[in-house]
């Protein structure tokens, strides 16, 4: 069995700062040992590879818990594969993504989970795991998933978005949530009121508003509020599953979560560097380029992002996951023009996510380790992968990056490896950058060379929410 020492590095976990060494053996990590101590001295001698990260942070892998590698959506594909995605994951510090099968209307479950186990068996670079989009609650659907959950798919998405594609009404979110609750499974909610939502698309489109700026307008902020407090009152009817809302962009939604966790319900919330970092003043971009940000949940104006970092620091926010779901502006976004409601949704950022949120820790936004723990360890827990993934401890898989915190580096479309033609970060200055990155104690990315290979990645059975054990 091979052994690595990563030496000489600040060791950065979600509950711990310390100058360590890091012992790996074959895919696990099995010590860490103080520097200059003669456990350290020993297992150097015998080390197959010493890594030297003196003046560096050996961070845990980055665990993105929501990317939709070729999403079938809006008449189209989202334009990374599980071969490109988990490549530009790998560059940007990410080692595990958790991306989501899709049931297709009149089809089971199962035929989703199997689809997208083929899409991703043999392309991936990270580890992966999935969750499901349930698009048609029956009851063949709800035994399903007592199914799923034991194979280790133990999260299941709903939308109060989308009428017509992955919708369901209250009733079927119900009687989702009651299964949920039975068999141990999460539900994540698109909490927006897409029912509403639909008549103000109407309504813009006839007055001739059909520029990409009104998608985010019409998408409002009170219908984002409105669905999450409708999501958690259900799920207190069906039970209290554990509910964790997706994509949160909006204080007024944060505001419904707090009040929940308040009254110590399993209620949780995702939030995505573009809600932190872009704003609905870049939907405004002139010409068609607002058509390159419009997402769902849309971006907000500027002055929600305080909202976001606070509920990052109080825990009312436990997640920053990318939602990755990037569309080429030429040939993709395009097909929206004249009528925004035809841009396909989601933007590109798998690669960019622990760079940006470090650049949060640099401008005082969140601590270090809570950058670690937003990052890594929270969405592991939540997904059941804790302990395995998202920290950096005896019998964690190697799952290691050493992070330049001094580097400077400007985000560009010139330089990234995701497979999309523009930068929804273009220009951005960030200081950090991933320089090498373990998956099992694999180097995959050795000082910015890229030296993993597609079909590394394993697929990942997923435990339980570990918040509530
Ligand atoms: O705009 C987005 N978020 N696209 C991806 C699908 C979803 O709702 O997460
Ligand atoms: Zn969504
Ligand atoms: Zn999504
Ligand atoms: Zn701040």
């Amino acid at each position: 069995m091979s052994r690595t020492v990563i030496r000489g590095g600040l060791v950065i976990t979600a509950a711990d700062e310390v100058e360590t060494d890091v012992l790996i053996e074959g895919e696990k990590v099995v010590a860490l040992l103080a520097p200059g101590s003669d456990a350290a001295e020993a297992c150097q001698a015998g080390a197959d590879r010493i890594i030297d990260a003196a003046g560096k942070y050996v961070i845990p892998g980055g665990v993105d818990a929501h990317t939709h590698m070729e999403l079938p959506f809006g008449g189209t594909f989202a334009s990374d594969t599980f071969e490109s995605g988990t490549i530009a994951a790998a560059w940007g510090g990410t080692t595990t993504i958790v991306d989501f099968a899709v049931q297709s209307r009149g089809a089971a479950l199962r035929e989703g989970l199997d689809a997208w186990l083929a899409k991703a068996e043999g392309n991936c670079a990270v580890d992966y795991g999935f969750h499901m989009i349930v698009s048609e609650v029956t009851d063949g659907s709800l035994k399903e998933m007592d199914l799923l959950v034991d194979e280790g798919v133990t999260s299941f998405k709903l939308f109060m978005a989308y009428p017509g594609v992955f919708y369901s009404d209250d009733g079927q979110i119900l009687r989702a949530m009651q299964r949920a609750a039975g068999n141990g499974g999460t539900i994540m909610m698109h909490a927006e009121n897409g029912i509403a939502i639909d008549v103000l698309v109407e309504q813009a489109l006839a007055a001739g508003r059909t520029a990409p700026r009104h998608h985010g307008e019409v998408r409002h902020v009170l219908l984002e509020a409105e669905a999450t407090h409708r999501a958690v009152q259900l799920a207190r009817v069906a039970g209290s599953p554990p509910l964790y809302v997706v994509h949160v962009s909006a204080g007024e939604a944060i505001a419904e979560l707090a009040q929940a966790r308040d009254a110590g319900l399993p209620v949780f919330g995702e939030t995505c560097p573009q809600y932190l970092f872009l704003s609905i003043d870049n939907l405004a971009e002139p010409g068609f380029e607002g058509a390159k940000y419009v997402c769902s949940t849309p971006l907000r104006p500027r002055e929600q992002q305080a909202a976001l970092w606070r509920g990052l620091r109080t825990d009312d926010l436990q997640v920053v996951s990318t939602d990755h779901c990037p569309f080429c502006f030429t040939g993709q976004k395009e097909l929206g023009r004249g009528d925004f409601s035809k841009i396909p949704n989601g933007l590109p950022g798998v690669e960019n996510r622990m760079d940006l949120l470090h650049q949060a820790v640099v401008d005082g936004h969140i601590s270090r380790r809570r950058w670690i723990d937003i990052a890594c360890a929270a969405p592991a827990r939540m997904f059941g992968l804790y302990g395995r993934k998202g920290t950096i401890a005896p019998g964690a898989d190697a799952d290691i990056v050493v992070y330049d915190p001094a580097a400077r580096q400007t985000l560009s479309a010139d330089t990234h490896h995701m497979n999309v033609d523009y930068s929804a970060y273009e220009g951005r200055e960030i200081t950090g950058r991933v320089e090498t990155v373990l998956s099992r104690g694999q180097i995959i990315l050795d000082q910015r060379r890229f030296t993993g290979r597609p079909g590394h990645g394993r697929f990942l059975p997923r435990g339980t929410c570990q918040y509530l054990s």
